[in-house]
This record gives structure tokens, C-alpha cells and sequence, in this order.
């Protein structure tokens, strides 16, 4: 098989897996959504524990929160082909307006809750790394850079799932055996949930990236874009 027939096998393959990645964290986000919203359909205060004398912050946080959850993969299926583009741009837009109204909920949830400072502190980076990795996603396309875009918006929803990956890896047998016991182990979780995703995201990267110039070493043509 030729260089670039090998190339883009694989570049096929890696779209697939992608494909299926995107599919993986829908059926997840659907199932967290249902039980959030079947928790919390219960409006009186044993349902909401300490959320009760704060739930109007957590309404806001959810209402905005399950926008950005849905629309985030709406966002990787309009990217292509262009048609699609004012859809693309319109969800985008809600997408945004979704994160800043959940981040607006998570900070004051932050700033009423009777958790340690270190699960607070935990959740403040998370909101500043889905504000940020969105942002630069955003001044990206503001200057036509495409592909950086598209990185840091992938980012972006990476962080958006926090909430879900925590409630993957909550339940891990032993996770309190590696992590220190709680609240610090949640601490640590909270830290994990988007961080973890990220720097697996970024070794797939460079791995790819890697394996891209092996095949086509004299083309120049795997720029790495996006930085
Ligand atoms: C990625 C950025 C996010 C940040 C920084 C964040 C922050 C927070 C904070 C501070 C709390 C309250 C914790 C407490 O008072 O102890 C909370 C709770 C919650 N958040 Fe988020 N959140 C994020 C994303 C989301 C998203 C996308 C959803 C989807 C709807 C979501 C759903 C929830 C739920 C359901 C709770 C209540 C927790 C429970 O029932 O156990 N969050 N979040």
C-alpha cells in the first residue's frame, strides 16, 4: 500500500474511533441528564439537601449546564459540510451563552457552599478551564484559524463533561485506594474529571501526529495545528 493510501486508512480509522468516542459520551450524557432531572423534579428540601436554600444558583447551574451538554455534540456534527455552517454557528452561539449561564450558577454555588476549600477550589479551576479553553475556541474562529478552533473547542466540551466522567469515575473499585480518602480524594476527582480527559486527548494528539510524519515524511503536510 502506498504512503498516502496508508494515511488515509488511517486517517479513516481514527475518525471512526472518534465517531464512536462522540457516541460514548451521548449515551452518558443523556443517562446523567435523566437522573439529575429525575432527582431534581422533586422540589422540596430532603431531595436537595444543601442545595435546598441555594437552588435557585443550582437551577441556573443545570438550566445552562444541559444546554452546553446537548448542544456540545450538535457542534461536531455540523462542522461538516459547510451547508451547515449557519446551524453550526447559531447552536455554537447557544452553546456559549449555555456555559456562560451554568458558570454563572457554579459561582454561586462556589461561593454559598459549606464544602472544604479545596473541593471549592476544584470546582473554580474547572469553571476557569471550560471558560478559557472556549474562549481561545472562540477568538480562534474570530481570526479564521479553523483547526485551532476546532481543537479548543474540543477542549472546550471535553471540560463541559466533567460532571459526567466524574460520576464514571466515582464508582471506580479502588479509586479512594490510589486518591487520598475523601473530601480530599473528591477534591482530587473534581481535578481528574477534565484534566485527566485533556492530557489523554493531547497524548492521542501528538501519538497521531507522530505516526501522520512517520508515514508521509517528505510531504510537510502534517502541520500541527492548533498548538
Ligand atoms: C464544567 C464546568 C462546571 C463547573 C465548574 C461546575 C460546578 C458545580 C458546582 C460548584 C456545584 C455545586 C457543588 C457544591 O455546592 O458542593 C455543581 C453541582 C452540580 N452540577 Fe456542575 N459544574 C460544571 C458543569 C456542569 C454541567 C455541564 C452539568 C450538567 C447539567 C452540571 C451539573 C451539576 C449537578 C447535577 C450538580 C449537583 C450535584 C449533585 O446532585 O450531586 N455541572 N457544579
Amino acid at each position: 500500500m502506498s504512503a498516502i493510501g496508508a494515511a488515509s486508512r488511517q486517517g479513516r480509522l481514527a475518525q471512526f474511533g472518534l465517531g464512536l468516542l462522540l457516541v460514548a459520551a451521548v449515551v452518558w450524557s443523556v443517562h446523567f441528564l435523566f437522573g439529575v432531572f429525575d432527582k431534581y423534579r422533586h422540589v422540596d428540601a430532603a431531595t436537595y439537601t444543601f442545595f435546598w436554600d441555594r437552588r435557585a444558583w443550582l437551577w441556573t447551574h443545570l438550566a445552562g449546564g444541559a444546554l452546553a451538554l446537548v448542544l456540545g455534540p450538535v457542534q461536531f456534527l455540523t462542522q461538516w459540510p459547510r451547508a451547515r455552517g449557519r446551524l453550526h454557528r447559531w447552536s455554537g452561539r447557544v452553546y456559549l451563552v449555555g456555559m456562560l449561564v451554568a458558570a454563572t450558577g457554579a459561582t454561586g454555588l462556589i461561593a454559598t457552599s459549606p464544602a472544604p476549600f479545596g473541593i471549592r477550589l476544584a470546582f473554580a479551576a474547572t469553571a476557569w478551564a471550560w471558560l478559557l479553553t472556549a474562549l481561545v475556541g472562540l477568538v480562534a474562529i474570530g481570526r479564521g484559524q479553523v483547526q485551532r478552533h476546532r481543537l479548543w473547542m474540543t477542549r472546550s466540551y471535553l471540560v463541559t463533561l466533567a460532571p459526567v466522567t466524574f460520576r464514571l469515575l466515582l464508582p471506580v473499585p479502588g479509586v479512594f485506594a490510589v486518591l487520598p480518602p475523601p473530601p480530599e480524594g473528591i477534591a482530587w476527582l473534581l481535578w481528574l474529571s477534565w484534566a485527566l480527559p485533556l492530557a489523554l486527548h493531547q497524548a492521542g494528539r501528538w501519538a497521531w501526529l507522530a505516526l501522520a510524519r512517520r508515514r508521509l515524511p517528505l510531504s510537510g503536510a502534517v502541520p500541527d495545528h492548533g498548538g
